[in-house]
């Protein structure tokens, strides 16, 4: 399935529960030539229309936050109901080195967890840093678990994993466990703290923005990231999170 600007709908065949807000939605179709790190357009006809990352692409599947009407909409289906899709969408994560290290903070785990599983399949080395407020909104951990991934984890209130932010773990590893590329999703904040961090460690990293957006194709320039944010990242003015991204690449290489 790789239908860019038209809709496919597909049923629903599973749903995970992750925690109180977050449910992945497995479906009955592929996406064979989705990447980690690239998008869908999820449409529920009279509801509307958002963003979301790939978390599988076989079977098909979207890890959910419930938030707003959409993606409450998405977290009520039940199997057997449709969900309407187009995609892939945008460019994803590309392996830079043998030494993969992960950075997720909420549903950002979940194109991660798409990442890790394709570094496993290349038999790489993969380390993921999860951060979330409370242990109860760490999302995904089995599954990198299952993977074979190296896990660091981060809460807030320390209720699991060890207390702070998830860049703390970030920060001992680019120390002590130098990676060859670093990989983040995660809210605004997290990921310019991981560029910043990186930057000064001058290891090279991939940062997965999200923003506003209606077409998904580069065409209403609802999703430019602000000029901040691309000044700081050294990305050009104007860069669109849905053609351009959303997945940004530092200028830093890796010797
Ligand atoms: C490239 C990209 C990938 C994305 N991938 C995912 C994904 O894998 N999983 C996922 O759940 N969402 C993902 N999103 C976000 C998603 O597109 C929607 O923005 C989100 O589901 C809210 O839409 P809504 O219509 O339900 O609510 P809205 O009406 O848009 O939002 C309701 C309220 O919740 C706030 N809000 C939005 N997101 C969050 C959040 N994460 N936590 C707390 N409050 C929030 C909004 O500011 C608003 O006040 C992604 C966005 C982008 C741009
Ligand atoms: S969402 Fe329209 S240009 Fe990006």
């Amino acid at each position: 399935m790789s239908t860019h600007g038209l809709f496919q709908a597909l049923q629903l065949q599973s749903v995970r529960v992750e925690n109180k807000l977050t449910k992945t939605l497995i479906c009955d179709g592929e996406m064979p030539a989705a990447q980690p790190g690239q998008f869908v357009m999820a449409w529920l006809p009279g509801i509307g229309e958002k963003p979301f990352s790939i978390a599988a692409k076989e079977p098909f599947s979207l890890t959910v936050a419930a938030v707003g009407p959409v993606s409450e909409a998405l977290c009520r289906l039940q199997p057997g109901k449709r969900v309407w899709v187009r995609g892939p969408l945008g460019q994803g994560f590309a392996l830079q080195g043998h030494r993969h290290l992960l950075v997720g903070g909420g549903y950002g785990a979940a194109p991660l967890a798409f990442l890790a599983g394709e570094i496993i399949n290349q038999k790489e080395d993969v380390t993921v840093c999860l951060g979330a407020c409370t242990a109860k909104e760490v999302i995904l951990a089995s599954v990198f678990d299952r993977l074979g991934c190296r896990i660091r984890l981060n809460t807030e209130d320390g209720s699991l994993g060890e207390r702070g932010l998830v860049t703390a773990s970030l920060q001992a590893e680019l120390t002590e466990n130098r990676p060859d590329a670093v990989y983040a999703c995660g809210p605004t904040p997290m990921l310019s703290a991981v560029n910043v961090l990186c930057a000064h460690f001058e290891v090279p990293c991939q940062l997965s923005w999200e923003a506003h957006m209606r077409c998904g194709l580069g065409l209403c320039g609802s999703c430019e990231l602000p000029k901040e944010i691309c000044e700081a990242v050294g990305l050009p003015k104007g860069w669109l999170v849905c053609k351009d991204g959303p997945v940004s690449h530092s200028r830093v290489t890796h010797d």
